[in-house]
Parts: structure tokens; C-alpha cells; sequence
């Protein structure tokens, strides 16, 4: 994996490419990838650039070290936060989950041990989460006397549905890879070890398809989340009659015709 230059230096990240792969590494492994002001501007940046720059397909993000993705926001933060830079600070991890959902292209969260508070509002963000054996899982807001942001309390009760988001995030207790899985809150358990080779994995099955077809599909999952279906039906209709007249739609059904593999140009 070579090491990108972003144009800027990164104290709390790693970003790094492999062939249309970006991994985005949360770098501050002695407190456990927690996430403070420094590491959401940086990301924030990695994400703008992801976006931006075209020979990225997709984006995989995942923890340094063996024990954590990222064990939540820095706690330390919230003793000089008051309600003005509390609500700011809600306002800046919204900024970083709408890049993660509104950008054209797969985002995978690889977690690779404990994924608490903002580092699971961030994997919930993404499209996928796989995970390994030691994942760890929890919303522990509460026990500090705040309460998950960052659409927390949107999207874990769309993921593993409100009765189980409701205990997860009003008991704050951590719930462990295998229980993920069985919930739907991971993807897929994998050994430490395999993660990262995995998550490729799973990127790859998705770059094979049209991007088009990928980055248009996602985008109506996220607008048609909670849309009554005559809504939902109008988005699908009017960005599935889009790909109708791209060169890619020509090419995927011409390799099924001629049964040799598509090469999607993204157009
Ligand atoms: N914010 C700031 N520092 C954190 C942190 C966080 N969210 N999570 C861990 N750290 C720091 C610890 O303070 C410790 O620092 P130190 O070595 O200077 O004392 C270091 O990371 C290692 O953590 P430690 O607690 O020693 O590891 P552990 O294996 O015993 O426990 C956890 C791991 C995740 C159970 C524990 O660190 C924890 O409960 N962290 C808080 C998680 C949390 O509630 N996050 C959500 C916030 S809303």
C-alpha cells in the first residue's frame, strides 16, 4: 500500500492507496483511536479528498493497532464542552457522516476491536461493516451523562431495529462481534488477522459492478430510508432512468450477451 500525499500533514490518520483502494487508518493507538477535534478535521479532509479524487473506487476505513477502531470520542473533550461547543461538535460529526453516505462510492468499515460511541456512529455511516472476532460494539453515551449523536440514534435503530437499538443505547452495555453479526449491526466476523484482506474482498465484489449502477443505487437506499413509497418510487424511477442512457448500462448487458466479463468506464 503506498502512502498518499493529501497536499497537507496528518498527525491522527494514515491514508494510504491500494490500486483504486483508499484506507483511511485511525492513527492514535494509545488512546485507542479515540476521536478528539484534531482527528474529526482530518478526516474530514481524507473524506473530501476520497470523494474528490478519481482514482479512488472506494474507501475502506479501519483502526491502528490490534484493540480498537475507534473506543468512541475522546472523552477528556467533553470536560470544557458546553452546550454552544457541544452542539458544534454534533454538528462536525454530522459533516463527516453525511460525506461517508453521500459519497458516490463504497465505503467499508473494517473494525478491528472496540467501536464505542462516535466510532460506531462512524461504522454506521458506512455501507458495510466487517469485523473482527475481538469487535466490540457499544453506544456508552449515557454513562457519561450525554447521549449518542452524530444520526447514532437514527441509524442504529434502522440497522438492528428500535427495540434493540433501545437497549444498546439506554443499558450502554458493549455487545460483541458475534451478537453484531447475529443482529445485523456487522456484515460479516472475520479473525483478526484476515480483516483487512477481507474488506478487500468485499470492496472488490463491489468495484467489479457498475459504478454508476452502485454510486445511483446507494443513493436511493440513503433517500428512500424513510420515504413512503410513492416518494421512494419517484427516486428510483428517475435515477434508474439515468443509467438507462449511460455507456455503462450498453456495456454490462453487451458482456452478458457476448458472456465475457463488462469494463464499466463510469460513464
Ligand atoms: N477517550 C479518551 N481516552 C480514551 C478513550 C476515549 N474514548 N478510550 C480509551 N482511552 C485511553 C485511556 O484513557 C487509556 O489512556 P492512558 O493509557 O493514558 O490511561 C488508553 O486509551 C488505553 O485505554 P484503557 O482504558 O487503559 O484500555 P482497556 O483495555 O483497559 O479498556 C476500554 C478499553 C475501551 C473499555 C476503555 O478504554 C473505555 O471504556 N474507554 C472509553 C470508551 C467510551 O466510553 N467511549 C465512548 C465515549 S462517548
Amino acid at each position: 500500500m503506498e502512502n498518499v500525499d493529501m497536499g497537507r500533514t496528518l498527525n491522527t490518520l494514515l491514508v494510504q492507496q491500494e490500486g483504486g483502494v483508499a484506507v483511511i487508518t485511525f492513527n492514535r493507538p494509545r488512546q485507542l483511536n479515540a476521536m478528539n477535534m484534531e482527528v474529526m478535521a482530518e478526516l474530514e479532509d481524507a473524506l473530501l479528498w476520497a470523494a474528490r479524487e478519481r482514482s479512488v473506487k472506494g474507501v475502506i476505513l479501519t483502526g491502528s493497532g490490534e484493540k480498537a477502531f475507534i473506543a468512541g470520542a475522546d472523552i477528556v473533550m467533553f470536560r470544557d464542552m458546553d452546550a454552544v461547543t457541544g452542539r458544534d461538535f454534533a454538528i462536525a460529526g454530522e459533516r463527516i457522516s453525511r460525506l461517508i453516505e453521500d459519497m458516490p462510492k463504497p465505503v467499508i468499515a473494517a473494525v478491528n476491536g472496540y467501536c464505542l460511541g462516535g466510532g460506531s456512529e462512524v461504522a454506521l455511516a458506512c455501507d458495510m461493516r466487517i469485523a473482527s472476532e475481538n469487535a466490540v460494539f457499544g453506544q456508552p453515551e449515557a454513562k457519561y451523562g450525554i447521549m449518542p449523536i452524530w444520526y447514532g440514534t437514527k441509524r442504529l435503530p434502522q440497522i438492528v431495529g428500535m427495540g434493540r437499538a433501545r437497549e444498546i443505547i439506554m443499558t450502554c452495555r458493549m455487545v460483541k462481534a458475534d451478537e453484531a453479526e447475529r443482529i445485523g449491526l456487522v456484515n460479516k466476523v472475520v479473525p483478526l488477522a484476515d480483516l483487512m484482506a477481507e474488506a478487500m474482498a468485499m470492496m472488490n465484489a463491489v468495484l467489479a459492478n457498475s459504478p454508476l449502477g452502485v454510486a445511483y443505487a446507494k443513493r436511493a437506499m440513503t433517500l428512500n430510508w424513510d420515504l413512503d413509497l410513492e416518494h421512494a418510487g419517484e427516486v428510483e424511477r428517475d435515477l434508474g432512468a439515468v443509467l438507462y442512457a449511460t455507456a455503462d448500462k450498453n456495456e454490462g448487458v453487451a458482456a452478458f450477451v457476448e458472456k465475457r466479463k463488462p469494463e464499466f468506464k463510469g460513464r
